[in-house]
């Protein structure tokens, strides 16, 4: 198959560092065949699937067998991320060192779903990170500071009466994992920053030369919460969609680098868990199939990214963060490659009915977007075209 890519612009095939794909466990919602195929389609060559499935990727067993059901399906590189400890309570650090020299070759771990409360064990885990090379993902929330929280965030949710994750739950977490980093030596890695707050202990703490990098959602960038007014679930997510002023800083601080790259948090849900009342629905919005349009929006459009700082927040930066080794670089000709190809000039209208997903819950649909992924190439070999999967 052959891609005529005149007139778009030639792209590393981009390399998404948070992917929910609810396989094991949540089937109904999203499988590893359903968000492959959505990757596919929104420009991905690599994603990594998040360790909260039902069970916890916390073994080496269940980390080999998302693997190897990615490269089975062979759409997208399907990375599973470890989760960082074990059991219920998450007390206790997970075998990270069995997960990372399975056939997954796991590179990252996170506590995205279980949190790790307790600085001590978060210590240890980046020592044993450390010594492994490889990264932790801090999902940034520190729960103690949810509970009771009158404000889902900002005024205007306030106003509203929204429960949920204030800002210092964020940010007090980001500080002391970077402090944390600092002297364990290990990497830390900030999944979805969120807030004004956060970018500035980020510039600080590369300042200080830790070894921290940090993500940033296409929905973070783009929705603030004035989008909570209709009291919509669709909009509720975690962390929650912040003020026009967080946007405005999360734009630039990913512009200047700051801010690494761009991760989906691509969270699919059932129906039935956002068509309810907001404080009962879950939290959480697809992303994998309109991240390269947001971006375009909010990012290209204005001048703030050109084509080339695409490549390096979508691709680039996270393949270097995660040490993926044939991902986000230029390749020699005659080498199998991983590519996107984007039409810089067209214009979309999103149909949530129409994504490969298996779920409908993304707060972009009926809004016209810029720019679009026209075909995607994993190692030589078209994965979509014009809109269409193709399985091996
Ligand atoms: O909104 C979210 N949904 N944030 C998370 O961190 C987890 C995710 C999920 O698993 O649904
Ligand atoms: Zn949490
Ligand atoms: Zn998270
Ligand atoms: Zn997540």
């Amino acid at each position: 198959q052959t891609v005529d890519g005149r007139g778009g612009v030639l792209l590393p095939g981009f390399v998404d560092l948070h992917t929910h794909l609810r396989e094991p466990g949540r089937e109904d919602t999203e499988t590893i065949e359903t968000g492959s195929a959505a990757a596919a389609l929104g420009g991905y060559t690599a994603v990594f699937a998040m360790a909260n499935t039902d069970p916890v990727a916390d073994t080496a067993v269940l980390t080999d067998h998302v693997w190897r059901r990615g490269q089975a399906v062979g759409l997208v590189d399907v990375h599973p991320v470890g989760a960082v400890t074990v059991g219920l309570q998450g007390t206790q650090l997970a075998e990270l060192g069995a997960m990372a020299d399975g056939d997954a070759h796991v590179k990252m771990f996170s506590d995205d779903g279980k949190c790790v409360h307790d600085p001590l064990l978060m210590r240890r885990a980046l020592e044993y990170a450390r010594g492994l090379g490889v990264l932790i993902a801090q999902h940034a929330e520190e729960p103690r500071l949810t509970v009771g929280a009158i404000a889902h965030e900002g005024p205007n949710a306030a106003r509203l009466g929204l429960a949920g994750w204030p800002r210092s739950a964020e940010e007090s977490i980001v500080a002391r994992d970077a402090i944390l980093a600092r002297d364990a030596g290990g990497r830390v890695h900030i999944c979805h920053a969120s807030t004004a707050g956060t970018v500035e202990l980020l510039r600080w703490a590369k300042a200080q030369g830790i070894a921290i990098t940090a993500e940033v959602t296409p929905h973070h960038l783009l929705l603030d919460d004035s989008r909570l007014q209709t009291y919509d679930a669709v909009n509720k997510v975690n962390p929650p969609l912040r003020e026009d002023s967080d946007c405005v800083a999360l734009r630039a601080a990913l512009a200047e680098g700051v801010i690494d790259c761009v991760a989906t948090d691509h969270a699919p849900h059932a129906e039935q868990e956002k068509c309810c009342e907001f404080a009962a629905a879950r939290p959480g919005m697809l992303g994998l199939q309109t991240a390269l349009s947001v971006i375009a929006a909010t990012m290209v459009a204005d001048g703030a990214l050109d084509w080339r700082g695409v490549a390096r927040v979508m691709s680039e930066r996270p393949a270097e963060i995660v040490g993926l080794p044939d991902q986000g670089r230029p390749i020699a000709i005659g080498e199998p490659a991983n590519l996107t190809v984007v039409d810089p000039d067209a214009t979309w209208t999103v149909d949530a009915s129409a994504l490969a997903s298996r779920s409908a819950n993304t707060p972009f649909d009926s809004m016209t977007l810029p720019a679009r992924v026209v075909a995607t190439v994993l190692r030589g070999r078209v994965t979509a075209i014009d809109g269409e999967v193709r399985a091996l």
